[in-house]
């Protein structure tokens, strides 16, 4: 069995659902652990120095993380088929989406040159550091990168041949594998979106900061998870569950990623495993900033235009300070809460199974009122 990591991996639930979760978790680290073990003793036969690459894709795989996409995947898939339905045929695919979440981490750390995931160096900061205490030859920096790239594919490939391994009907796999795939292209398109707006912030509108976050992360966390569980459980394309999750997926999910970008100002990096300020200091057009610079006086916009990227913690703990002055906190707050009530709506009408009715209501919350 898997330990759980404590830094950003506690339970993303709490109370009265923790039981379910901490099953379900320990399920699902099991069924990427045996997977993993397997794959890197394959690979190691190509060659030794495999052992080493693999077993760190291996590690970032299994070090943590509060595994929310299989928990929602697991709702979508046990809403459908209610309380009797074994889990066992159904976890590879489960499993599946925490590989292709290490994938995308892995290339999104590499992207926002980010130093720290976890509460660890992110994969390409941990190899350039190797390659530079090895004395190895050429450029540790790109030499860490190239390597990222390659774990973060690898993990990829994985998160397929896993998929493959799920024990359902070729015909509903197939239909499984669609949505997948539709999930995978709204993230690289989010991603896309994210990066661009990063390069003209100024002419970035909270509108399409929410359309990133919308596929950056309400699509591929919560909303595609939980139509992927359906899909599982076979649940056909005009089926009224299936729009029900589509609603509470965007609501959740849009605001998972606004408590992002709080947390991003003001969460603490021993929790998240992230470090904080980061968005202020390259002046990232999140929702929560562009609303900050939309609703300043002239004097807290000329602070907030002035940062630059050199600058240092009390300058940024001040900015922080002129951000919730201006009203944005609040306003983000507000956006997040009237996000979880059309969700708990939403599920209200939903024809669900009630344990899992019963979950969704608690993950509405505790995925938007998170620490970490
Ligand atoms: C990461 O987005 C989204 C994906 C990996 C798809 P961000 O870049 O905004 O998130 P963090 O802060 O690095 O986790
Ligand atoms: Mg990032
Ligand atoms: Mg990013």
């Amino acid at each position: 069995m898997v330990p759980e990591q404590p830094v950003g991996g506690d339970d993303p639930i709490g109370g009265v659902l923790a039981e379910y979760t901490r099953d379900l978790v320990t399920a699902v680290n099991q069924t990427l652990a045996e997977f993993l073990t397997a794959e890197v003793a394959a690979l190691t036969e190509i060659d030794p120095a495999m052992g080493g690459f693999a077993g760190t894709a291996r590690d970032y795989v299994l070090g943590g993380g509060k595994r929310v996409r299989p928990t929602f995947a697991y709702w979508g898939w046990r809403g459908a088929v209610g309380g009797g339905e074994p889990v066992a045929p159904v976890l590879p695919a489960l499993a599946t989406l925490e590989l292709l979440h290490t994938f995308a981490l892995v290339h999104d750390d590499v992207m926002d040159a980010s130093t720290t995931r976890r509460g660890r160096p992110t994969a390409h900061v941990a190899v350039a550091a190797q390659h530079a205490a090895a004395g190895l030859s050429g450029d540790s920096g790109r030499f860490g990168e190239a390597v990222a790239v390659l774990i973060g594919d690898l993990c990829m490939v994985w998160a397929d041949q896993l998929l493959a391994r799920t024990a359902l009907p070729p015909s509903r796999l197939l239909d499984v594998r669609r949505g997948y795939d539709r999930m995978r292209v709204e993230t690289v398109a989010g991603q896309y979106l994210d990066v661009l707006g990063e390069t003209d912030p100024a002419n970035w509108s909270v509108d399409r900061a929410l359309r990133v976050a919308r596929y950056k992360t309400a699509s591929y966390t919560v909303q595609r998870p939980l139509l992927f569980g359906a899909s599982l459980a076979g649940v056909h394309d005009d089926a009224p569950l299936r729009a029900a999750y589509t609603r509470y997926g965007l609501c959740v999910g849009e605001a998972f990623q606004l408590r992002d970008d709080l947390l991003g100002v003001y969460g603490d990096p021993t929790t998240t495993g992230k470090p904080t300020g980061d968005d202020l200091r390259t002046g990232k057009p999140t929702a929560l900033l562009l609303l900050a610079r939309q609703l300043a006086t002239p004097a807290q916009r000329r602070a907030l235009d002035g940062t630059d990227s050199g600058a240092d913690p009390p300058e940024i703990a001040r900015l922080a300070e002129v951000v919730i002055d201006t009203g944005a906190v609040d306003r983000v707050e507000r956006m997040i809460d009237e996000r979880v009530e059309e969700a708990l709506v939403v599920l209200d009408t939903a024809v669900v199974d009630e344990t899992a009715h019963t979950a969704l209501v608690g993950l509405a919350t505790a995925a938007t009122h998170r620490r970490a």
